[in-house]
């Protein structure tokens, strides 16, 4: 994991920068809709092995998850093991035969992930791609790997010895488009996933490195107040989404038991409307029917993988009461009435300044409710609570 004392340097080094759009080179041919999936790393960290991952993919599949979407089992940070003489990558003990592992997860009608960093090391200090990019990359190929996340910190420490803002976004500029090119020469498709924290805005460059999408910020942690700021600081980034290239605001805590389930239901309601690759972070094969259901309905996971793929935005903000809006195809737009404050509030939305023109169909998805053709919609939301709604279309 990246320290706290070199996330301030590095911040302090590179924070402030400010890069001219990028025109988007990121293939919509995968993540054509913001990806779905599970990563190990929020649950389990470097706890993961062989058999955990099998559990979490048979979980996916028994518990509806696969039929709801998701797709990617993503292996993150503390697999890799050492290099041979030739320099060819080989995972550490914990799994012993990755390109079984990958099959098994294909049999259940899954994609497998895995992680890597363009530094020497990984967050956590194992063996990144460095030197190795395009060995690397044709080791995942034949692994049978779908998806890679590329986490910066390894290449901090040049990036911060460069001693210039531009100096340092060179190298890491160079060092995305080096692994982009060397997934693509494999010919496999494989969703690029780029990691590093939000800094140098990377929505403004990364689908011009072949992202297929970018956190945009440090990492969640599974309690309400930081999933909010997380979440909130989201405003303003829909116009650098769209199909092929998503803002990626970090993996879901949903399930793993630090929040209260309305707070889960805000979690996923927020993503869902910030368009955010849906990739679930507890333990599949012990959840809760409450965290299942939260993870499986339909009507939220539709607004979030809308085809039209529209990033939603704030519309209105008054203390902790907050309206965000999400556009879908077909003319109509998801709502979110969000009461971020400590106690019950009365929030009310009315469509016109959503831009609809007289009473249209609305739905409160939660409760799977139609509310009939209204002009407005007024609600008590519990605290920390969300009303999410399908507006008109
Ligand atoms: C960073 C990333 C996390 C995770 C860890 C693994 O902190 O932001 O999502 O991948 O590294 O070491």
């Amino acid at each position: 994991m990246i320290t706290t004392r070199r996330r301030a340097l590095f911040a302090a080094i590179v924070g402030a920068a400010a890069l001219s759009a990028a025109c988007a080179h990121a293939a919509p041919d995968v993540a054509s809709t913001p990806p779905m999936g599970w990563n190990s790393w929020n649950h389990f960290a470097a706890k993961i092995d062989d058999a955990t991952v099998r559990a979490q993919a048979d979980a996916m599949v028994k518990s509806g998850m696969r039929d709801a979407g998701y797709r990617y089992i993503n292996i993150d940070d503390t697999w890799e093991g050492a290099r041979d003489a030739n320099g060819v990558i080989h995972p550490n003990s914990k799994f012993p035969d990755m390109k079984a592992l990958a099959d098994y997860v294909h049999s259940k009608g899954l994609k497998l992930g895995i992680y890597s960093s363009p530094g020497p090391k990984t967050c956590a200090g194992y063996e990144g791609s460095y030197g190795h990019e395009a060995q690397d990359a044709r080791t995942y190929a034949a692994w049978g790997i779908d998806y890679l996340k590329y986490d910066l910190c390894g290449l901090s420490p040049s990036m911060i010895a460069a001693g210039s803002l531009d100096k340092a976004q060179d190298i890491e500029l160079a060092a995305y488009r080096k692994m982009d090119a060397a997934l693509k020469a494999t010919g496999r498709p494989i969703v690029y996933s780029l990691c590093q924290y939000g800094f140098f805005q990377p929505w403004r460059w990364a689908p011009s490195v072949g992202g297929n999408s970018w956190r945009t910020t440090g990492d969640i942690s599974d309690t309400f107040p930081r999933m909010l700021r997380i979440g909130l600081s989201q405003a303003g980034l829909a116009k650098f989404a769209g199909p092929g290239h998503w803002n990626d605001p970090d993996m879901l805590e949903v399930g793993n038991g630090g929040m209260t389930a309305i707070e889960y239901r805000t979690h996923m309601s927020l993503w869902a409307l910030l368009a955010a690759p849906l990739l679930a972070g507890n333990d599949l094969s012990t959840m809760s029917p409450e965290t299942t259901a939260i993870l499986t309905n339909r009507e939220i996971i539709a607004v979030d993988q809308d085809p039209a793929g529209v990033q939603g935005d704030r519309v209105k903000a008054e203390g902790g009461l907050e309206i965000w809006a999400k556009p879908l195809a077909g003319g109509a737009k998801a709502v979110g009435l969000f009461n971020l404050s400590d106690q019950p509030a009365w929030l009310e939305v009315h469509f016109a300044d959503l831009g609809f023109a007289g009473p249209v169909k609305a739905r409160d998805l939660w409760a799977a409710k139609d509310l009939g053709a209204i002009w407005a919609y007024r609600v008590e939301v519990p605290e920390h609570g969300v009303v999410m709604l399908r507006v008109g279309g």
